[in-house]
């Protein structure tokens, strides 16, 4: 990581922490438990990328960095991929028993407590963002984007062609579907979500940043899997091999550890070239890009 980016990321994930932290109820009477779940899921650690790159991307455009839309997206951001998490180590789902170095939300607490606090993380996502003081248009724009990219035709589809493809070697085409879809989505639109709420406008700009965007969703995922293969249990935070012991299929998987490894390469070039005519106010979101294939964890 650049010292540069370094600084960035220390800053702005102090900024998310303390948001999320207000973002939650203070109480819920009888419900101790789920807010216990959420608490847990949405607190707990994780890397913030995704708000990270908001916040990046709103530096990219010059925008208004202050902007109350921007933190609202960025906790948005970030209460959506708490739920995806929580839900997708469901034992319906991956069954995983570890994450960020602990136990499960469903272990934790309970299955029922877990799809719960999932339901509500993402309910709270657009509560954030609909009660957020920003003229009602540009809350729409960021809100639509982000509905979009969660649901059925976002991260949502993703999940299913995933599950689907347990125990099967999809061709490459449904891999990056896959891919795109259960993972790219929602990086894709932390970064529009940012400019957006930061004040950009100009098509030109928000095509750019979604080329850029479309290429780091997808390289996230693949050094997902290459971590699968590459990294231990006690850094990674998750179970080192999962997706080898549920034989699902992964960029490895399919194209080998040197074949996964070039892909990100590939996709870090993509992003860079989609921002050559940014000047040096992109340098956060280059120096991410080259994070996020690099990233150990
Ligand atoms: C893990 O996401 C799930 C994927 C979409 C690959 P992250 O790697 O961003 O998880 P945290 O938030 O840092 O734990
Ligand atoms: C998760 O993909 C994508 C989500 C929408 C949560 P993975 O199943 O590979 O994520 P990890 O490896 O469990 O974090
Ligand atoms: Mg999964
Ligand atoms: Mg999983
Ligand atoms: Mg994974």
């Amino acid at each position: 990581m650049t010292p540069n980016l370094r600084q960035f990321v220390t800053a702005h994930s102090r900024r998310i922490n303390q948001l999320l932290e207000r973002s939650l109820p203070a109480r819920i009477p009888g419900g101790e438990r789920l807010l216990e779940a959420m608490s847990y899921s949405l607190l707990g650690g994780g890397k913030r990328v995704r708000p990270i790159l908001a916040y990046a991307s709103a530096l990219a455009v010059e925008g208004d960095m202050q902007a109350p839309l921007l933190d609202a997206s960025a906790c948005a951001l970030e209460c959506m991929h708490a739920y995806s998490l929580i839900h997708d180590d469901l034992p319906a789902m991956d069954d995983d028993d570890l994450r960020r170095g602990v136990p499960t939300c469903h272990i934790a607490y309970d299955e029922a407590t877990a799809i719960l606090a999932g339901d509500a993380l993402q309910c709270l996502a657009f509560e954030i963002l609909l009660q957020c003081e920003a003229p009602a248009a540009q809350v729409v724009a960021v809100a639509r984007e982000f509905a979009r990219a969660s649901g059925a035709g976002g991260m949502v589809a993703g999940q299913a062609i995933d599950l689907g493809a347990v125990d099967k070697a999809p061709t490459l085409e449904l891999m990056e579907r896959m891919h795109v879809h259960k993972t790219g989505a929602l990086i894709e639109a932390a970064v529009i979500m940012g400019a957006l709420a930061a004040g950009a406008t100009e098509a030109r700009i928000l095509r750019a940043l979604r080329t850029y965007a479309k290429a780091v969703g997808l390289s996230f995922q693949v050094q997902d899997d290459i971590l699968d293969v590459t990294a231990e249990t006690v850094t990674l935070g998750k179970r080192q091999g999962a997706d080898q012991e549920r034989n699902k299929p992964t960029y490895v998987s399919l194209l080998g550890l040197d074949g996964a490894i070039q892909k990100a390469n590939q996709l870090h070039e993509a992003a860079l070239f989609a921002l050559q005519e940014f000047d040096e106010s992109a340098d956060t979101l280059r120096d991410l890009s080259a994070y996020i294939i690099q990233r150990g964890a």
